[in-house]
């Protein structure tokens, strides 16, 4: 029996989906426990690209149950189009996914507020899925769940009711044009059709699994830094990436988890706005951007681009319980003479002790660097840890050591092959 959590270490696109993959054939089950369609996690087999917004990336390994947690927030639609993709690709989905009845959906109302909240001064720079304002009405007490679906009249109740008020504030409190409730209605109505058969009471699922010996995976989203207890409040999302928020999302108690495994990308990104201390601007970043081909999987956004911050990587490490991790995106960096990693961080010509999560702070922090030499060399092909060039494995000890992590797997491509096992 083992239970095992996969976080995002930064700020997200650490390359989970590439890794949950790779892990997958260890698992039983992969559990995705909070956010919703604003991940994406990219798994490439073979020459195919998949990109996962909700669906835990188990899902391309035959055997694998996957289950979607009561933490992750469901927009419908992209559940029935992500399912009908697979299924069009030759993957089996029924019978293998298992939905939380508890696991609360997301509305039209939700995503016209989410865009409507980015179009302000307060501007956070989400995805515009609808994320922050379905955690809000969850926690408000005012959230519609999937096991709605099974009792429609119940369900127009609460449509209607929900969308009276969005309506109010829509019009009243900013301007804009009221959303249909007879559109949205026709379209919720008709969801449990499909999705009744997905729907399972998921912590008595994983309890069975538990005791017949079956081990899970714990797959999060996005990343620790965009925690919203942890991150860089304000520019985070509303839910709990970090390994903490994967019991509450799934329902699987602390004392069953045996581990956690850490996804850390060997340089650092970031989508949307908020403080990023290593961040490089101009052409350097632009020249990570595009060996890294740093482009959002779910919006297509250009991401941000920086050097790797061991500074931060010691806070999430100590956040999430990280003991082992994957480095992904090790080749990214071959192009380099001279490498750069954060070991601190100084404010007002003082080392910090702990990493500070006020966006005040960071701002006006310097960071101080160390510069490794590069290695100059394409690692694409590389299989065996032996066979890395001596500054690739330096570099790794560096950061490694200034993180306070052991490094388990070395991702040197997007391909499942392009994988190295310590
Ligand atoms: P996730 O959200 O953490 O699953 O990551 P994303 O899928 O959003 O972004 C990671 C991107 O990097 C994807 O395009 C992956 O195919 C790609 N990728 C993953 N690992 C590697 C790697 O080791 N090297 C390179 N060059 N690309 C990688
Ligand atoms: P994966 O799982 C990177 C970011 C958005 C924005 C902030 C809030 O692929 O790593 P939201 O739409 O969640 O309200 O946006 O969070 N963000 C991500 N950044 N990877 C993700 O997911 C992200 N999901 C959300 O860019 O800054
Ligand atoms: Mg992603």
């Amino acid at each position: 029996m083992s239970v095992s959590v996969l976080v995002g270490s930064q700020w997200g696109d650490e390359g989970k989906g590439k890794i949950v993959d790779i892990l997958g054939d260890r698992f039983d089950i992969v559990a995705r426990y909070q956010g919703g369609a604003n991940a994406g996690h990219t798994i490439v087999i073979e020459e195919q690209q998949f990109i996962l917004h909700l669906i835990p990336s188990g899902i391309l390994r035959d055997g694998i149950d996957c289950v979607i947690g009561n933490g992750v927030v469901i927009d419908p639609k992209a559940l029935l189009e992500e399912i009908h993709f697979l299924e069009n690709h030759g993957f089996k989905v029924k019978g293998r996914l298992f939905i939380s009845h508890n696991a609360h959906l997301i509305m039209p109302y939700h995503k016209v507020i989410d865009s409507i909240n980015e179009s302000g001064d307060n501007k956070v720079g989400t995805t515009g899925r609808g994320i922050g304002p379905c955690y809000i009405d969850k926690y408000d007490r005012k959230g519609i769940r999937i096991i709605d679906l099974l009792d429609k009249v119940e369900l127009e109740k609460k449509i209607r009711r929900n969308v009276d008020e969005k309506n109010k504030i829509i019009k009243n409190v900013y301007n804009k044009e009221e959303l249909d409730v007879e559109i949205i209605l026709k379209e919720y109505l008709s969801y449990n059709e499909e999705i009744t058969q997905y729907i399972t009471d998921v912590p008595a699922f994983l309890d069975k699994a538990i005791k017949d010996g079956k081990s899970v995976l714990m797959e999060g989203a996005q990343g620790a830094l965009l925690d919203v207890d942890h991150g860089t409040y304000p520019f985070v999302t509303s839910s709990s990436p970090t390994s903490g928020g994967a019991c509450i999302g799934v329902g699987v108690p602390p004392t069953k988890i045996s581990s956690v495994f850490g996804i850390v990308k060997a340089y650092t990104t970031r989508v949307g706005l908020g403080p990023f201390p290593t961040e490089l601007l101009g052409d350097e970043g632009e020249a990570l951007r595009k060996w890294g081909a740093e482009f959002g999987a779910t919006t297509g956004r250009p991401r941000r681009c920086g050097w790797f911050d061991a500074f931060l990587l010691n806070y999430s490490r100590m956040i999430n319980g990280i003991e082992r991790v994957a480095i992904t995106k090790l080749d990214v960096l071959s192009n380099l003479d001279e490498i750069k990693v954060c070991i601190a961080y100084e404010l007002n010509g003082k080392r910090l002790e702990s990493f500070p999560t006020t966006v005040s702070q960071l701002e006006r922090i310097v960071p101080i660097y160390q510069t490794l030499p590069g290695w100059k060399t394409d690692i694409t092909s590389i299989r065996k840890y032996e066979d890395l060039p001596v500054e690739t494995k330096n570099y790794l000890s560096f950061i490694s050591e200034h993180s306070g992590f052991e490094i388990s797997i070395i991702s040197v491509g997007p391909k499942r092959s392009q994988t190295i096992e310590l």
